[in-house]
């Protein structure tokens, strides 16, 4: 299914978590399994995308209907979409009812990634532009970056560089 709500928890372990509603046929699937897997994937495949989030695996087969492929994962005994540019495998280690949603919380086995696409700054945005859900039936992706910084973080960058010619 297609998720909006998904977030990293911890980083040392690896953990994220994802809120699902009880109705989902993958709320079944995980209780059932007890491993997930997201996948992650870019514009090209919003139609998919979409219709992941539209329609239940319970009244169809939504990978032919998607025309996504199954591939086997690294370490979990469940399928993952060839067509993601990154998969994050996870065993479920904990599940929290805490309204009308569910939160998963899964803890990272396996990871793979399309290392081109992932470089100093996480990703190359201009190559895999990811799809962000914005409300209904709106995605976007980002097509600008904005670099922060702290007060002076500039100047001390520009005296280095200054110095290094
Ligand atoms: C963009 C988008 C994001 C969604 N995010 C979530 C989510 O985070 N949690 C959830 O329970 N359902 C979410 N849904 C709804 C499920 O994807 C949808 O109910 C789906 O048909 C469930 O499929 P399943 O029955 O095969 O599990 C989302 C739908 C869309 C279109």
């Amino acid at each position: 299914m297609t998720a909006a709500w998904v977030m990293p928890l911890s980083l040392d372990p690896p953990r994220v978590g994802l809120a699902i509603h009880p109705s989902r046929f993958t709320h079944e699937l995980i209780g059932k399994s007890e491993y997930f897997a997201l996948n992650i994937l870019t514009v090209e495949y919003l139609p998919a995308i979409h219709l992941c989030g539209m329609l239940s695996g319970r009244d169809l087969d939504k990978f032919a209907r998607a025309e996504l492929h199954a591939v086997d994962a690294l370490e979990i005994d469940v399928p993952v979409i060839e067509e993601a540019v990154a998969h994050i495998e996870c065993g479920l280690i904990g599940r929290l009812s805490l309204g009308d949603h569910d939160l998963f919380v899964g803890d990272v086995l396996a990871i793979a990634a399309d290392d081109e696409l992932f470089g100093e700054r996480w990703l190359q945005l201009e190559e895999a532009p990811l799809a962000h859900h914005v409300g209904a039936e709106w995605y976007a992706a980002v097509s600008r970056l904005y670099r922060a910084r702290l007060p002076g973080e500039e100047e001390a960058e520009e005296a280095q560089e200054e110095s290094e010619r």
